[in-house]
Formats: C-alpha cells, sequence, structure tokens
C-alpha cells in the first residue's frame, strides 16, 4: 500500500456578485473567491487498520467511514467527497487516514461552504496517496458532490472555489476567469437566516413554469446585468456597478426569493452610504452584499449589525 503522505489542503468560500439563479437558466453570472473565509484539511496516516476517520473540528464530530451511515446528516458533506476521491483514484484497499476539517465557512448562507469541504476534502486525500489532483480535474468531482446537495446546481459555486479566481460562468461552458481593473471593497452580511438553496430554486422554476414571459423577462434581465457588470469590472468603472447591485436585488425580489430582513438590510447599507447592496446566492436568508467606498466600510458594517446582522465581513476583491 502507498504510504500516506501528510498534508494540509484548503479551499476559500465565494460570493455571487450577479446572476443568481438566472445562472440556473443559461444567463451568465459572476462570481469571486471569498478568501477571509475557508475550509482547511489536514491529512495523516492513522493507525493500521482504523480506515479513514474524517474529524470536524467546529461541529465537535468524528465519522468512521467504515460504520458512518448515509443517513448520517454530515454524510454528504464529509464521507461522500472522500469516498468519491477514493473511487476516482481507483484506491483498494482503503488506506488508514485520519482527515481533520477546520471550516470557517458558514452553513447554509451562501458561501458556499459544500463545494469548499468537498475541493479541501478531495485534494487532501489524493494528496496524501501521493496523487496531487490538478483543478480541471477536481471541478467536476466537486460539480458532483453538489448535486447530492442541490439538486440540479448551475456549477458557478465549485467553478468559483476551484479555480478561486474570478468567474464568469454560463452554464455548460468552459468558465472564464476576467480582470479586476480597479479594486472595489464590499462587505459581505449573514442575515442569521438560514435558507437551503434546493428550495428557493425549485420556487423560481414553479413560477417559471407557471409564467414564462415575465420570469423569463426577469431572468433575462438579471443576466444583462451580470453582462454589464462584467464589462464594468474590467474597465475599472466601479460607480456602475452599485446601481446594478440594486436593479439585480430589486429583480430576485420579484421572484420572490429576498425575504423582509434582506430587504431591510440592504436598505440600511443603502441609507448608511453604501452605493448598492443585493442578496447573494439562493436567498430568503443567507448573506448580502454591499458595495463601499473603502473609507465608509466600518459605517456601513455598523448600520449593517444595528439593522441585524449576525456578522459581516469587509473584503477586497481584486487587490
Ligand atoms: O446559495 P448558493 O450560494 O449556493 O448559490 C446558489 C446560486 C443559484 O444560482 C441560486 C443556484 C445555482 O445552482 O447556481
Amino acid at each position: 500500500m502507498t504510504p500516506v503522505h501528510p498534508v494540509i489542503a484548503s479551499a476559500p468560500g465565494k460570493i455571487i456578485l450577479f446572476g443568481e439563479h438566472a445562472v440556473v437558466y443559461g444567463f451568465p453570472a459572476i462570481a469571486v473567491p471569498l478568501t477571509a473565509v475557508q475550509v482547511t484539511v489536514s491529512a495523516t496516516a492513522a493507525t493500521p487498520g482504523s480506515g479513514i476517520v474524517v474529524h470536524a473540528a467546529e461541529l465537535g464530530r468524528t465519522l468512521s467511514l467504515a460504520s458512518v451511515s448515509p443517513d448520517d446528516p454530515l454524510y454528504d458533506a464529509l464521507v461522500y467527497p472522500v469516498q468519491l476521491a477514493l473511487q476516482t483514484l481507483r484506491y483498494y484497499p482503503t488506506p488508514d487516514l485520519h482527515l481533520t476539517v477546520h471550516s470557517t465557512i458558514p452553513i447554509a448562507s451562501g458561501l458556499g461552504s459544500g463545494a469548499a469541504l468537498a475541493a479541501a476534502l478531495i485534494r487532501a486525500v489524493y494528496a496524501a496517496l501521493g496523487q496531487p489532483i490538478d483543478d480541471d480535474t477536481l471541478n467536476p468531482l466537486v460539480y458532483e458532490v453538489e448535486k447530492r446537495h442541490h439538486g440540479t446546481p448551475s456549477g458557478i459555486d465549485n467553478t468559483t472555489i476551484v479555480y478561486a479566481r474570478p468567474v464568469y460562468f454560463v452554464r455548460g461552458h468552459p468558465p472564464q476567469t476576467f480582470a479586476v481593473a480597479r479594486p472595489f471593497t464590499l462587505l459581505v452580511a449573514d442575515s442569521g437566516q438560514s435558507s437551503p438553496t434546493r428550495l428557493t430554486v425549485a420556487d423560481v422554476r414553479r413560477q417559471y413554469e407557471a409564467e414564462p414571459q415575465r420570469v423569463g423577462a426577469a431572468l433575462g434581465r438579471i443576466g444583462q446585468i451580470a453582462e454589464r457588470a462584467r464589462q464594468a469590472i474590467e474597465t475599472g468603472d466601479i460607480a456602475t456597478l452599485g446601481p446594478l447591485m440594486d436593479e439585480n436585488h430589486a429583480l430576485l425580489a420579484t421572484l420572490t426569493v429576498s425575504s423582509s430582513l434582506l430587504d431591510r438590510l440592504c436598505q440600511a447599507a443603502r441609507e448608511a452610504g453604501a452605493w448598492g447592496a443585493k442578496l447573494s446566492g439562493g436567498g430568503r436568508g443567507g448573506n448580502l452584499i454591499a458595495l463601499v467606498d473603502e473609507r465608509c466600510a466600518d459605517t456601513v458594517a455598523d448600520a449593517l449589525r444595528r439593522a441585524g446582522a449576525v456578522r459581516v465581513l469587509i473584503t477586497r476583491i481584486g487587490s
């Protein structure tokens, strides 16, 4: 059996800037990695005969692959990626491997925790068994894991997280990365409401089937906004981004994927001086993003906390 190499692997979170939901229907969306939060997995050799053990440090759970039930709520997030790695590596017999997972990415809040866990776990297993995996091979594996979480994901989360670069994404097309001509500052504010993406995606689908014209027009406009935003980011025209965010948020609200708290938080950010604000990800909870002048980031962050945000990150995109 190949010896186990002690390794540490990681993956960042992600933020969708423009185009969520519309991206499921083939319109473009853009997303950036969020390196302020991440998953780290350290792999070490375990006692002979112990098989694979995954320890989720923050959750205080230790799962043994030999005995865990597929009904365990952590199975898809922590066990399935490891099994997929062993299968694709065609690795037999099961190695004795201890995987310790640390994550600072909040779960079910639109920051890509599931994709980041999968990416870091698969990277760790491959590298520990002496075969570091490249991003092009890793991306479809993480997409497989995403399907278990979300049903019919567009692929934007895994792509942004695996390549850890700004991504312009159109479903079914190779991801394009793009340049950020002038760095800009975003606040990422957590509403504290957890909301499974699977449900909001299914709800938008129902609305689309019932009212294809109205919903199709909203999704199409969201796609145009994403396209325009990409040009603005590439040319450093940051002033254009704020109104585009506001319009994108309003369109998502017509699709019922905002919430009164998200609307209130966006409004509080704008009133405190943000250039624009919108929900990010599946919606009805999770995170929102606000575009700010770096100098008033703290003021807007305070306003967001006063309006009910449970956590606010300040992040610089493109620097
Ligand atoms: O909630 P998140 O961050 O996983 O983002 C979901 C984005 C959607 O467009 C709503 C769904 C998808 O698969 O792209």
